[in-house]
């Protein structure tokens, strides 16, 4: 699912339109653009600036021929998919290191901006369960991105229109992946000062390894938080249908806890299997609109996603189910901080190896978690 925006060129292709009509011109200034040619690096800081396998401490610098040249000039066969900011490509550097290269389609000065924004970011931030950025490429009008390639694809491959021969996510792969990925998000909110809010969780951009570890990407469209005496930032609405809080739909007005309900829809694609917002849905196409009937009349199996046949323990379901609803609350303030989900996720999960609530051993089958 593409992301939207509410201006000019940064509409996504194919975006349904939503409720969302107000726009806030952003209140921070444009900030200066580096030299492209400047190398990206945390000199002077005392924590490396990235500390991947390859133990590289600097966001690399490639030429636009280098990754063509690895990319077989970026042969459709190599494309790993598209998103509303261009293609993926796979290509494999001479290091031997598998990366997963983003040809941006640049509309103009502000496409630059979140190229760089994005870049900029992606160097500063580190944690296990954020997406590394290995390099970019800034030539002429070109833009593109290179980060650690995931091989198990982004989480909405995996929960919805699972292609042939792939098969449901377990239960507990479930669980340490929304908790891996809160992790992810908490340490934006919380660990970074002034916060950094991301805007655009969803399962698309909770890209996965070989183990099934979570990593959030896509830091294009992030923002600082609130600082000092301030509620909110004011911004110009952004983000994807069906993921986006409504009060910062409908003012533009944002804070930590507009990822949270974000998040929030998330869990409840994990663990209903259902598209956070279904096209082709005449009604109920939301799908916080679509769960509220179960839960409320405490109708678990009935929203349980069919693909795990099951096999789930039906306490840690319950109790999955009751966080991702405070987490969507229409009232932002009684959503839970990111801190405190993760604190839910990682309770929930220390129950979810419990036997499941029956013993068909086909659904048993699914990605190993531990
Ligand atoms: N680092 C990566 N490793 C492996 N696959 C990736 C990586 N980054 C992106 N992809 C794949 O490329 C595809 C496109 O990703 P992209 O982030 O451009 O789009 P999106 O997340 O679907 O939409 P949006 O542009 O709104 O974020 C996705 O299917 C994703 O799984
Ligand atoms: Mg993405």
């Amino acid at each position: 699912m593409k992301c939207f925006a509410f201006l000019n060129h940064w509409q996504r292709r194919g975006a349904p339109r939503g409720p969302v009509t107000v726009e806030a011109p952003p209140v921070a200034p444009p900030q200066p653009e580096p030299s492209p040619a400047e190398e990206l690096s945390l000199a002077g800081t005392s924590s490396p600036a990235r500390s991947g396998s390859s133990g590289r401490r600097r966001a690399e610098k490639f030429s636009f021929r280098e990754l063509a040249v690895i990319t077989k000039n970026f042969k459709d066969s190599n494309c790993l998919g598209e998103g509303g900011f261009g293609k993926v490509y796979k290509g494999r550097l001479q290091t031997g290191e598998l990366v997963a290269i983003k040809l941006l389609n640049l509309l103009g000065e502000q496409g630059r901006r979140e190229f760089l924004l994005e870049t900029l970011m992606l160097v500063v931030l580190e944690h296990p369960n954020l997406v590394k950025l290995v390099g970019y490429c800034a030539e002429g009008d070109q833009r593109l991105l290179v980060y650690e390639f995931m091989p198990q694809g982004s989480l909405e491959s995996h929960i919805h229109d699972l292609p042939t021969g792939r098969e449901a996510l377990r239960w507990d792969a479930r669980v340490k992946i929304a908790l891996g990925a809160a992790r992810g998000v908490s340490y934006l909110h919380h660990a970074m000062n002034p916060s950094v809010i991301h805007r655009d969780i969803k399962s698309a951009n909770i890209l996965l390894d070989d183990e099934f570890n979570p990593k959030v990407s896509d830091f294009g469209i992030a923002k600082f938080g609130p600082v000092g005496d301030e509620t909110h930032v004011s911004t110009r609405v952004m983000g994807t249908y069906g993921y986006c809080a409504p009060e910062y739909a409908m003012t533009g007005k944002l804070t930590a806890k507009s990822d949270v309900y974000s998040f929030g829809v998330v869990l409840l694609e994990l663990i209903t299997g259902r598209k956070a917002f279904n096209t082709s849905a005449r009604r109920n196409n939301s799908l916080v609109i679509w769960v509220r009937p179960y839960l409320r009349n405490g109708l678990y199996s009935a929203m349980a996603d069919p693909a795990l046949r099951g096999q789930y323990p039906e306490r840690a379901f319950r109790q999955m189910a009751m966080a991702a609803m405070t987490m969507v609350r229409e009232d932002p303030r009684s959503r839970p901080t990111m801190l405190e989900v993760v604190a839910a996720l990682e309770f929930i999960s220390s129950g979810s190896d419990a036997s499941p609530s029956t013993s068909d051993s086909a659904a048993r089958s699914g990605p190993a978690t531990q």
